[in-house]
């Protein structure tokens, strides 16, 4: 898995910052007032940060870093001055830590947090920026530099730095997932590094083929029959609370979707190797639980298939079954991620009686037109899990959007031949996928559908990541654990 920066947390210690090597960060308020160690680095660089605060144009926009290279007065090869109050927003810190993370290189950083009272999310935006896939490079990758976090309260910086770091493995690992190759991230090796999860106190089980047949999933089945990879099921239980129903997380894991029989064009297929956004999000989000081990029953669960044409392939116009025993007509099977869920779903709900149920999925294209890369599209049949699965997306700076469900777009999934069909014509694709996969909602089950076609990939860097896989929905979905499924204090 890619490591990041080892990070450790010392007192202030004025003294130490003259010899720092690599770079040394520094914390000014944008009303110009320096604290400590900024007075004292103002001192070791003759007054380069007072000029700073007093020139024209200070303050810059807050959470802005500004980069003085080669400072005199200092070992250090570049001093990175923050610009934040002591109390700055969620939103200044996050810029502030992401330009601190994104620089960050081979060489140490010391920072210098003083009295920052968000000094966590600071390390934590950091850290969760400065990723970096090299799996498939050759070239030799030289880990990154230490960080050393100085504050006025070590301990308590550590310990609420702590849960936040055991989240940022979590991405890590969904970042990882999303960003393989095909070739390299099977069915069954996807498995695998889930298996290992097992280290970590989660309860891991695969279930294969021929348990699936006899649970009756014909819909996934069908997916995964034009592909020399085996189909799988994997259920993660983290069992951290009492007796109570756990909160159940299912993720649309599609190795790789050419598209099956109805192929997608050639253009751009290669990304559908991010097709198992959704189970990749569902492992982070469970491997976070684990890792801070959070007192809440949490099972995650995730359908692994690859969508390929073959000779045994399904064809357009099949008629499947589904696990709950509804028809399905196959009239594209490019629309292969609702036959996955819709299976994994029914067989959560039927095993676990979850007090609530959140699936995520690359689902469709027209959450991309409707939303681009900068919200996921939320669908619910519960305001209340709803409103706070949004509340703790946009509270850890997610983009999350709730969008409309209703009985005119379920209507446009009228089969002549079965039960329901699997496509619903182009308009509002997103929405009769989403009312696709709520026939396979117990009335009893509060339910979320999140379709993060546009969030769990992207081409452009966004504020924590750059591109490639953003991990998107594992900080979410952690902090939704935290606020509802575990007790307060
Ligand atoms: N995996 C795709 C959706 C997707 C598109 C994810 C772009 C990420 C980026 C999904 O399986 C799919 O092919 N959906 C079809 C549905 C259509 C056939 C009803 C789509 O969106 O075109
Ligand atoms: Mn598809
Ligand atoms: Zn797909």
């Amino acid at each position: 898995m890619t490591q990041f920066a080892a990070v450790t947390f010392a007192e202030t210690d004025l003294d130490s910052i003259a010899d720092a090597a690599g770079r040394v960060a520094v914390v000014v308020s944008p009303d110009g007032k320096l604290g400590p160690s900024a007075r004292r680095v103002n001192k070791l660089t003759r007054g380069a940060l007072k000029r700073l605060v007093e020139s024209e144009g200070f303050p810059k926009a807050e959470g802005s870093v500004i980069t003085l290279n080669w400072p005199a007065g200092l070992v250090a090869e570049a001093l990175e001055i923050i610009v934040l109050a002591r109390r700055a927003t969620a939103e200044d810190v996050r810029g502030a830590g992401a330009a601190l993370g994104k620089s960050h290189d081979t060489r140490d950083l010391l920072l210098l947090g003083g009295n920052l009272v968000p000094l966590p999310e600071l390390i934590e935006a950091a850290v969760l920026r400065a990723y970096d896939y090299t799996d498939h490079k050759t070239e030799e990758t030289k880990p990154l530099g230490a960080i050393t976090v100085q504050s006025n309260d070590a301990e308590a910086t550590k310990a609420a730095a702590a849960d936040l770091l055991a989240v940022a493995q979590g991405v890590f690992f969904t970042r990882d997932l999303v960003n393989a190759p095909a070739n390299d991230l099977t069915t069954s090796s996807f498995a695998d590094r889930l298996s290992e999860m097992s280290a970590l106190g989660l309860k891991v089980e695969v279930l294969e083929e021929d348990e699936l047949q006899r649970l009756g999933m014909g819909a996934l089945l069908s997916v995964g029959q034009g592909s020399a990879s085996p189909t799988k099921v994997v259920v993660m239980q983290w069992k951290g609370g009492g007796d109570e129903a756990p909160l159940a997380l299912v993720g649309k894991g599609v190795v790789f979707d050419t598209g099956g029989i109805s192929l997608k064009p050639a253009g751009g297929m290669e990304d559908m190797t991010m097709d198992m956004g959704g189970a990749g999000t569902v492992a982070g989000a469970m491997r976070a639980i684990a890792l801070r081990k959070a007192r809440a029953n949490v099972v995650g669960l995730v359908g692994l298939v690859e969508n390929m044409p073959d000779g045994l392939a399904m064809r357009p116009g099949d008629v499947v079954t589904s696990m709950k025993g509804d028809t399905i007509e196959v009239t594209n099977t490019d629309a292969e991620g609702r036959l996955v869920l819709c299976d994994v779903m029914w067989y959560a709900q039927d095993r676990f009686k979850p007090a609530g149920m959140i699936d995520l999925a690359t689902l469709t294209g027209a959450i991309i037109i409707g939303l681009g890369h900068h919200n996921a599209g939320v669908f619910s049949t519960d305001d209340a899990l709803c409103n706070a699965l949004i509340g703790a997306a946009t509270d850890v700076g997610e983009g999350a959007w709730r969008m409309p469900l209703g009985k005119a777009y379920a209507k446009q999934l009228k089969s002549r031949v079965a039960d329901v069909n699997n496509v619903g014509g182009r308009p509002a694709g997103s929405i009769t996928a989403a009312e696709f996969l709520r026939r396979f909602v117990k009335d009893e089950t509060p339910w979320c559908h999140i379709d993060i076609a546009g969030v769990a990939s992207v081409k452009a860097e966004t504020t924590f990541a750059p591109s490639g896989g953003t991990g998107w929905g594992v900080r979410a979905l952690d902090r939704l654990v935290r606020e509802r499924f575990e007790p307060k204090g």
